[in-house]
Parts: structure tokens; sequence; C-alpha cells
């Protein structure tokens, strides 16, 4: 098996960079996080890195004088290193064009709802508060829109009745945190 190399792009709370990385070091599985990028210096997935021992870049995003000097820099960054497969893991910033177009087919994200159903923020509020019987988690190739890009793999699940919102959150996070990591490996793999 090859070596392979990621990149992860986070800004929140880290749980899915945790299981990633935390499923690869228990099968052994030849796959180094080259670091994780994160634009907000108080975000928690900063401490789950540094306890995991990987690398973190910060770039505070706020300290920035324009969008466009933000992502030359995220750019700057990408083209320094080389990777295998960018993993978006609740990454709040829409990566620009150049970006996606540099590097199709090599960014990935995971959205918490049965995509084209419920994009953007809040996707498992918003989905129980319609009152749909079937919600779950799209994993999809990054392109220029808001969680618009080509499905690569879907995970459905039953909104139970009377399931409170903190009980389907939990659901959700718990197949994203099994689904996520071994999609990776599959598409990490899956042509060696
Ligand atoms: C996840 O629900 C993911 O689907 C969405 O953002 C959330 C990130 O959670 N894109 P965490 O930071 O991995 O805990």
């Amino acid at each position: 098996m090859k070596e392979k190399k990621i990149i992860v792009f986070g800004s929140g709370n880290g749980s899915n960079f945790q299981a990633i990385v935390e499923y690869f070091r228990s099968k052994r599985l030849p796959v180094e996080v080259l670091f994780l990028f994160c634009e907000n210096p108080k975000a928690k997935i900063i401490e789950r890195a540094k306890m995991l021992d990987v690398k973190v870049i910060v770039e505070d995003f706020k300290k920035f004088k324009s969008r466009k000097d933000f992502d030359r820099k995220v750019e700057e960054i990408l083209d320094k290193h080389s990777f295998d497969l960018l993993v978006l893991a609740g990454y709040m910033k829409i990566l620009p064009e150049e970006i996606i177009k540099k590097y199709k087919y090599m960014i990935i994200n995971i959205h918490p709802s049965l995509l084209p159903a419920f994009p953007g923020l809040r996707a498992i509020e918003k989905a129980y508060n319609y009152g749909v019987k079937y919600t779950g988690i799209t994993i999809h190739y990054v392109d220029e829109g808001v969680d618009t890009g080509p499905i690569i793999e879907q995970i459905a699940l039953r909104i139970r009745n009377g399931e409170s919102l903190k009980e389907l959150e939990e659901r959700i996070h718990r197949i994203e945190h099994y689904f996520y990591p071994r999609i990776i490996e599959k598409l990490l793999f899956e042509e060696d």
C-alpha cells in the first residue's frame, strides 16, 4: 500500500477530524495527515489537533485585509504541499474558484443532511423542524457551490417518533464519525 497524504480543513468542534485521525491510526493505515488548517484561532479543533499531535496551521481570517488576501494565503499553503485528498470537516469558509478548479475531485466535504435537501448551515435542525421522516449524511466532492458537488455517498436514517433534536444530532454525528473515515479510506486506496 502506497502512503497517502491528506490535509484537513476545519473551523469548529473537530469531532470528525478526530474520528478520521484515530481511525487511520487504529487501523495502522499508511495515511499521513500533513496538517490541520483552521481560520478560527478559538476553535476546539485546534486543541484536538494538539492532543493528537497533528501539525496545525492557523490563519486568523479576521486579521486579513480582504477575502482575496485570505484566499491567496490558503492557495499558497496548499501549493506548498503535495497531497492526495483535501478533507473538509466542518470548514466554515467557501473555497475560492481557483482552488476548486486546481484541485478538482481532490476536495471532499461531509454534510449532515441528504443533499440536495437542506444545504448550508444548521442542516440537522432544518430537517428536524421541517418534519422529514428521513435524513442522514452526504459525503460529496466540493465544487463552486454551497454543498452542491457530485455525491460520493449518502447514509439515510429514519427520524424516530418523539426523538429530540439533540438525540438526532447525536445519531447523525455518530454515523458521520463512522462513515467519513471509511469513505476517505476507500477513496485513497481503491485504485491501489
Ligand atoms: C458536521 O456535522 C459536518 O457534517 C458539518 O459540520 C459538522 C462538523 O462537526 N459539515 P465537527 O467539527 O467535525 O465536530
